[in-house]
């Protein structure tokens, strides 16, 4: 890889899939390897990765993983077999596009497979081309989003982020985190507030720890912090990822940007969202239409195991919202940047030349 990420979560190294289980970040650092498509299935299920880009680039190995044992099972019907795999790595989580991309991606170099050569070879090639590419669409969103926040350089130099954005979420460096990293590096940012994300606490366990490996410097504050630290003038931006973004510019990502989105429109703090373009979804209207994952109430009234909740309470939990376009003031992605996002705009920066 061109460009080594300082963290990174997914690597392919002794002929098999390790994964940073982040359920045990930032106390512990375990890897865990994978040797079947369902092992790579649960462990997109149960977070041990996630984040948009990262489901992706997963999935896309648990299809080498997958090919593998189906060729073993079946020389000659391993194919028809794969499907079912395919259907499975499909149903891990709903609301990331970037999962459905990938295996769309893996599908399209499985139909071009070169029948002379090891199909295994070909399809880790095509999963480590996913991987690389994402990696590179970071460092050039990091570049086009700092490039933005210089244009309004006189203000403030804190921004508020929401969920976990970085190399643990993505193929390394981050998107929202990413642009944070590149913005930093430039002296155009001095103060990171990192929401801690309720209820999976992507912002206290992955964020906060990233950020400090790295050395820039965060703070940490309960999500309902947010509109306090804009109404004291101490954030000039919002910057956040997504996990899709519809034709029209609506973008679902982690529960909680909805709000951060009607706080900024309140308080003139401006809205970022940093997303390669695998997280659009142009064939959905609008986010109305986005499936947003609901999970177990045991993320809301246990913390660690340890019950702080009434027993039977009724939980409502779903884990991503959608912010409509007309709350954004820019998406940036690695094809450019599109200031108030509408269909027009959105189509227009689709139709630019794809990173290669
Ligand atoms: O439930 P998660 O942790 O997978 O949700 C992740 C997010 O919502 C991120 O903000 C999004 O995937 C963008 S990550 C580059």
């Amino acid at each position: 890889m061109s460009q080594a990420p300082a963290v990174s979560a997914i690597e392919w190294r002794d002929d098999t899939l390790w994964l940073l289980d982040q359920r045990l970040l930032p106390l512990q650092e375990v890897w865990l390897s994978h040797a079947d498509v369902q092992a790579v299935v649960k462990s997109i299920r149960d977070m041990v990765v996630r984040g948009a880009p990262a489901i992706g680039i997963t999935a896309a190995y648990g299809v080498v993983i997958a090919a593998r044992h189906r060729i073993a099972q079946s020389p000659t019907g391993w194919r028809q077999l794969l499907q079912a795999d395919f259907a499975d790595l499909a149903e891990s989580r709903p609301t990331a596009v970037n999962l459905f991309w990938a295996l769309d991606q893996m599908k399209i170099a499985l139909d071009k497979l070169d029948p002379a050569a090891d199909p295994v070879a070909q399809l880790l090639q095509e999963a480590k081309h996913i991987h690389e590419m994402d990696l590179a669409a970071n460092h050039t969103m990091g570049h086009l989003g700092a490039n933005l926040i210089r244009q309004y350089s006189a203000q403030a130099k804190g921004v508020i982020t929401h969920c976990n954005t970085g190399s643990l979420a993505t193929g390394g460096y981050g998107t929202a985190l990413g642009v944070i990293r590149s913005a930093y590096a430039a002296g155009l940012i001095d103060q990171v507030y990192a929401d801690e994300t309720r209820p999976w606490w992507q912002g206290s366990r992955l964020t906060a720890w990233e950020l400090q490996k790295d050395g820039i410097p965060v703070t940490l504050n309960a999500d309902s912090v947010a509109a306090t630290l804009m109404k004291q003038g101490k954030v000039s931006w919002v910057i956040v990822g997504a996990d899709r973004i519809t034709a029209n510019g609506d973008v679902a990502n982690k529960i909680g940007t909805y709000s951060l989105a009607v706080l900024a429109k309140h308080h003139g703090v401006r809205f970022m969202v940093v997303a390669p373009t695998t997280t659009f979804d142009p064939n959905l209207p609008h986010g109305s239409a986005i499936p947003i994952e609901e999970r177990g109430p045991e993320e809301v009234v246990a913390v660690k195991g340890q019950q702080i909740a009434p027993p039977g309470i009724a939980v409502y939990n779903p884990v991503f919202d959608v912010t409509p376009a007309e709350l954004i003031d820019a998406i940036v992605t690695e094809r450019g940047v599109v200031e108030h996002p509408t269909t027009e705009g959105v189509a227009a920066l689709l139709a630019q030349a794809p990173l290669h």
